[in-house]
């Protein structure tokens, strides 16, 4: 095979993607895959410089609508510099997080702003990777774990419980209107449990990737 796979994991703050997406690298490194492990807003230089300025501050620092531009140059530079080229040598590319985030977290949080997501991503980004684990969970226990990172990059999960039941739903309704690349797994169950699941699935695309 010439060209590699995209893979995102999606979900609430504190769902365990961050963990899963290391663990699911670490064994398909094991496997003889060669993985490029990042994550969003970032992954790029420049879109870590962005990063720090959509996470940290007050959480009224930007509108929805800047919010949505600044995800959004974020993940062009991360596109170009770093997905596309990986996925063209024909790596595995694992992302914390991706375009459906923005529909999420901008689309929905402070206002229906989905259109206009929607439309800047055909505009600039245009990709979808090939398959997304939505890791779903309890919003109360995500924020638990979230609360006890103790970061710096706290302007989200501040928000608070409320907006983290309306993304969960969301993320859910978000699974059924891209089915064909969405799969579900439920979070709240100890860490080997879910990256069993994760890899099972993983396995599955992978099928026909040279290792
Ligand atoms: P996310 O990236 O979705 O915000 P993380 O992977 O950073 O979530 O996990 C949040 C916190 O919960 C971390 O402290 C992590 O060690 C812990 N954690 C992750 N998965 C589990 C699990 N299955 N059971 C209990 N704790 C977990
Ligand atoms: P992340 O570091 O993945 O946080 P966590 O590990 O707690 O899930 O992402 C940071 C925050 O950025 C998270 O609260 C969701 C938010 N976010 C958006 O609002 N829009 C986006 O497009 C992305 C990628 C993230």
């Amino acid at each position: 095979m010439t060209t590699g796979c995209f893979i995102t994991f999606e979900g609430i703050d504190g769902s365990g993607k961050s963990t899963q997406a290391k663990k699911l690298a670490e064994t398909l490194r094991s496997q003889g895959f060669e993985v490029v492990l990042t994550r969003e807003p970032g992954g790029s230089e420049g879109a870590e410089q962005i990063r720090s300025l959509v996470l940290e501050g007050d959480p009224d620092r930007w509108s929805a609508e800047t919010e949505i531009l600044l995800f959004t140059a974020a993940r062009r530079d991360h596109l170009e510099r770093t997905i596309l080229p990986a996925i063209a040598a024909g790596k595995v590319v694992i992302c914390d997080r991706f375009a459906d985030s923005t529909r999420m977290y901008q689309g929905l949080s402070r206002g229906d702003l989905r259109a206009l997501v929607d439309k800047l991503h055909s505009l600039m980004i245009g990709r979808e990777p090939d398959m997304t684990i939505l890791i779903d969970m309890d919003p109360a226990e995500g924020l638990k774990r979230a609360k006890s990172r103790n970061t710096s990059e706290e302007r989200f999960e501040d928000f608070g419980e409320g907006l983290q039941r309306q993304m969960r739903q969301g993320f859910l309704e978000l699974s059924k209107e891209y089915a064909d690349r969405f799969i579900v797994i439920d979070g709240a169950r100890s860490q080997d449990e879910v990256a069993a699941d994760v890899l099972s699935h993983t396995t599955n695309q992978l099928k026909g990737l040279a290792a």
